[in-house]
């Protein structure tokens, strides 16, 4: 990849207060940059994004992703989403020079990230036509999502993707694994603890589920079966304790293709 754009990077309070995901605050502007290539540069080594391709970030952010492909994107077009205004507005600014990159505010309500909106995720028809995008992904959103919401989704982004497109997102994926790592987990009280039982899954905080939830993986396969998705590859992340097979960074990654 071409050298960044390095004017993309947003002030460090709204990386922190926007609800990234980077928890240590002198890291987070080197972070925001690292992490962003690193994704990304993997996406390009997979065969995933191609140059010209028409792509969706849903659950954008702050642009972590957008930002190393600027220079990868020249003949394709990027389209990132979110429920946070101020990401959105701040992406507009910083990229409003880049004519192919477009940043859409999405007023759904979540309770950790946009609680005084009215209009349900699971009620959200995403705006474009069917059968527009090349790829989609989303990073840490899922993670976010209550079930109905997440089942939404799945259905509106395979709506949007082209026959034989692909999509990669990331999860807290409950498998067998998984789920016997839990009580230790939730004995040493870090972030990524799951006590109570939801529809679907487990989360951190029952009174806010959208602070961290994770999903079955068996519900995950039925939903993304019955949305004519066929699941490539699951990739799990250490996020639970695992240490065998381990072929993710931090939370797990799926891969499926739209029938
Ligand atoms: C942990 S952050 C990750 C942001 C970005 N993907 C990144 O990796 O930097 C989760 C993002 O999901 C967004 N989000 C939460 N619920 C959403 C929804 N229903 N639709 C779109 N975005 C949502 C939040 O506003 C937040 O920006």
């Amino acid at each position: 990849m071409e050298e960044l754009k390095l004017d993309l990077i947003p002030p460090q309070d709204l990386i922190v207060g926007n609800g990234i995901g980077i928890a240590d605050y002198q890291k987070v502007v080197s972070d925001f940059d690292r992490i962003g290539r690193g994704i990304t540069t993997n996406m390009i080594n997979m065969d995933l994004i191609k140059s010209n391709h028409t792509v969706l970030d849903v659950g954008c952010g702050l642009g972590r992703l957008a930002r190393p492909l600027v220079n990868y994107l020249k003949e394709g077009e990027y389209f990132g989403l979110d429920t946070t205004k101020s990401s959105i507005d701040w992406c507009n600014t910083a990229y409003k020079d880049i004519s192919n990159f477009s940043f859409v505010f999405a007023d759904l309500f979540s309770n950790y990230y946009n609680v005084g909106a009215k209009t349900k995720a699971s009620d959200y028809v995403f705006p474009f036509e069917d059968k527009t995008f090349d790829y989609i992904w989303s990073t840490s959103l899922f993670t976010h999502l209550v079930f109905d919401d997440f089942e939404n989704y799945i259905k509106q982004m395979s709506r949007v993707m082209k026959p034989g497109a692909k999509m990669w997102n990331t999860y807290l994926v409950l498998d067998d694994i998984a789920l016997g790592l839990l009580d230790e987990l939730n004995a040493k009280n870090t972030r990524h603890k799951l006590p109570f039982k939801v529809k679907g899954g487990m989360v951190r905080d029952l009174a806010n589920p959208e602070a961290q939830i994770a999903l079955y993986e068996n519900k995950i396969r039925e939903v993304h079966d019955k949305y004519d998705l066929d699941i490539l590859d699951v990739r799990y992340g250490p996020w639970s304790g695992r240490t065998e097979n381990i072929r993710a960074g931090g939370q797990d990654v799926i891969i499926a293709q739209k029938r």
